[in-house]
């Protein structure tokens, strides 16, 4: 590889920091490591962080409102009331035309479902709000599911194991480790439940943008992909089908993805940043 390929290099006569030596070493090494403009300073971080709390006040008010009966339209509102009332903007509202400003996707539909007056919350829907965040600059992103009313046991395993994917990822992602290694530890908890891994959508760098690299898959093998560096900000936001893996995008409204074989869908997500330490969630 010619020296001015180098993502990690610094200018003659500039003596580098021990992270940046560190770097370069890995890179001589021949590991994909990320470029960069992918490790946030401390200041991003913070801002990030405060992005990610108006982020989780927003789902925390749906969990509070959220019932049988009510429009995804009116999710919609409160989530458009109270993000600019906190001096924020919905990232998803004119998002690549994306019309409203959160995603809710209800039972088979496995992401990206368009909030509208029609669609009511009833009995035993398990339904994915999607709450994405921008404050001054600063992009944050997470979904919880809801359980409406009675739900069945076989929707509220999918649920719950869902959501032990996502810290099962979590705990896989270790610093200089690898992006495939959370993708390895999330199919691995979704087959042992007799559950597929959506893979045409993943997790993916957020923060300075609402969707920056590196791809997050919720599958993959253990020590590939991009190294997980201190500094990087990512989601992981594994969906997981009762099912098979296969899915429907709609060409009706170019947004909503459903389960191929109709069967119902789950998906939990947050934002993290990476540390010495391990992930820190940043969207609490
Ligand atoms: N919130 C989704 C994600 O987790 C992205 C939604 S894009 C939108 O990446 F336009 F549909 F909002
Ligand atoms: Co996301």
């Amino acid at each position: 590889m010619g020296k001015g390929y180098r993502k990690w290099f610094v200018k003659s006569g500039v003596v580098p920091t021990e992270f940046e030596k560190k770097m370069m070493e890995y890179e001589r090494r021949g590991y994909l490591v990320p470029p960069r403009k992918l490790i946030k300073t401390a200041e991003q971080i913070e801002g990030i962080r405060l992005s990610g709390l108006v982020n989780t006040g927003v789902l925390d008010l749906i969990e509070k409102e959220i019932k049988i009966g009510m429009s995804t339209e009116e999710i919609d509102k409160l989530v458009y009331d109270y993000t600019v009332s906190h001096g924020a903007i919905p990232a998803p509202l004119n998002y690549e035309g994306f019309p409203k400003s959160v995603c809710t996707s209800i039972n088979e539909v496995v992401c990206h479902g368009i909030p509208n007056p029609k669609t009511i919350l009833k009995e035993g829907d398990i339904i994915n709000v999607d709450v994405s965040t921008i404050l001054n600059g600063y992009y944050s992103d997470a979904s919880r599911m809801f359980c409406l009313g009675k739900v069945s046991p076989e929707k509220q395993r999918l649920v719950d194991v869902t959501k032990e994917c996502l810290k099962i990822g979590m705990e896989a992602a270790k610093p200089y480790g690898f992006v495939g290694d959370i993708g390895f530890a999330i199919e691995q908890h979704a087959r042992k439940n007799g559950y597929s891994v959506v893979r045409d959508l993943t997790g993916h760098g957020v923060g300075l943008a609402f969707h920056e690299e590196p791809e997050v898959c919720h599958f993959g093998k253990p020590h590939t992909g991009m190294m997980l560096v201190p500094g990087m900000v990512f989601t992981i936001e594994p969906m997981i089908n009762m099912g098979k893996c296969a899915v429907i995008f709609s060409q009706k409204d170019g947004w909503t993805v459903t389960t191929r074989d109709g069967l119902p869908s789950a998906q939990w997500e947050h934002t993290f940043v990476m540390t010495e330490e391990g992930l820190e969630i940043l969207t609490y």
